[in-house]
């Protein structure tokens, strides 16, 4: 009785332990989409410093953190404290012309095609849980 007691102690630690690495490494970086009203995919991985390493970014924060006035961009100024919903709504307003989603997609998904790096399928950037 006291030897079998002992392998269900042992074989449940090894589980939990399994768990645990396995939920730790299936944990990546992703941006956050609670602005959106019932988000219909996962949130999209983006590992910020990483990957503007690898695709050399880290000289132009301006490529993704823009600054507009009137409608034109200010080249070489950086909105990098803004969060992109602060100027892109849901919807499209007389303001901003470019709502979030597209915002978000036009700005990824145009690099990757242009560079051919990077991914392009929905399943790639929205990972199924
Ligand atoms: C290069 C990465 C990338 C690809 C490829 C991509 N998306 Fe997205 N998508 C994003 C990002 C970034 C956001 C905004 C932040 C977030 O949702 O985490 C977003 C937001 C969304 C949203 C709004 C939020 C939500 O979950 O309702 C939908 C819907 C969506 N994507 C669907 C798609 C579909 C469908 C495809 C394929 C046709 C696709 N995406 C391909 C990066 C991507
Ligand atoms: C490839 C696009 C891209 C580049 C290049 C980039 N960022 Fe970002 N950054 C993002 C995205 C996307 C977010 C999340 C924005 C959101 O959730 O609305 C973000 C968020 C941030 C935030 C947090 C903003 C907040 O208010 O929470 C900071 C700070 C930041 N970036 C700084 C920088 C700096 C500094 C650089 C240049 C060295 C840089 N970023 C380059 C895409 C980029
Ligand atoms: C300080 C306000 C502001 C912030 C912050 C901002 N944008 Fe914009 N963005 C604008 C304005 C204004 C336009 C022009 C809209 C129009 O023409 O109606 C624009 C245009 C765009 C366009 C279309 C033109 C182009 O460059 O291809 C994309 C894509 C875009 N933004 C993506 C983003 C993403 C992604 C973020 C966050 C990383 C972001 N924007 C943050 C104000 C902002
Ligand atoms: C100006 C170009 C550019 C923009 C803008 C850009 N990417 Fe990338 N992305 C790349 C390149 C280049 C790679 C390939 C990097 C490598 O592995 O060499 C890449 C790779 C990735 C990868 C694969 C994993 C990784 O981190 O290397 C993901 C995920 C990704 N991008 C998501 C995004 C999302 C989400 C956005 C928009 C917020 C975005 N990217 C905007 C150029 C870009």
């Amino acid at each position: 009785m006291k030897l079998k007691k002992c392998i269900y102690i042992v074989i449940t630690i090894l589980f939990v332990t399994a768990f645990y690495t396995y939920s730790q490494e299936d944990s990546h970086p992703t941006i956050d989409n609670t602005v959106f009203e019932n988000p219909q995919r996962t949130q999209a991985l983006f590992d910020h410093d990483s990957h503007n390493e690898k695709a050399e970014l880290e000289d132009d924060c301006s490529i993704c953190h823009h600054v507009y006035e009137n409608k034109k961009l200010i080249k070489d100024e950086s909105s990098e404290d803004s969060l992109c919903s602060e100027c892109h709504f849901l919807k499209a307003t007389p303001e901003n012309s470019v709502p979030l989603r597209m915002a978000f997609h036009n700005r990824c998904k145009e690099c990757h095609f242009e560079s051919n790096k990077g991914p392009v399928l929905c399943g790639e950037c929205h990972i199924r849980k």
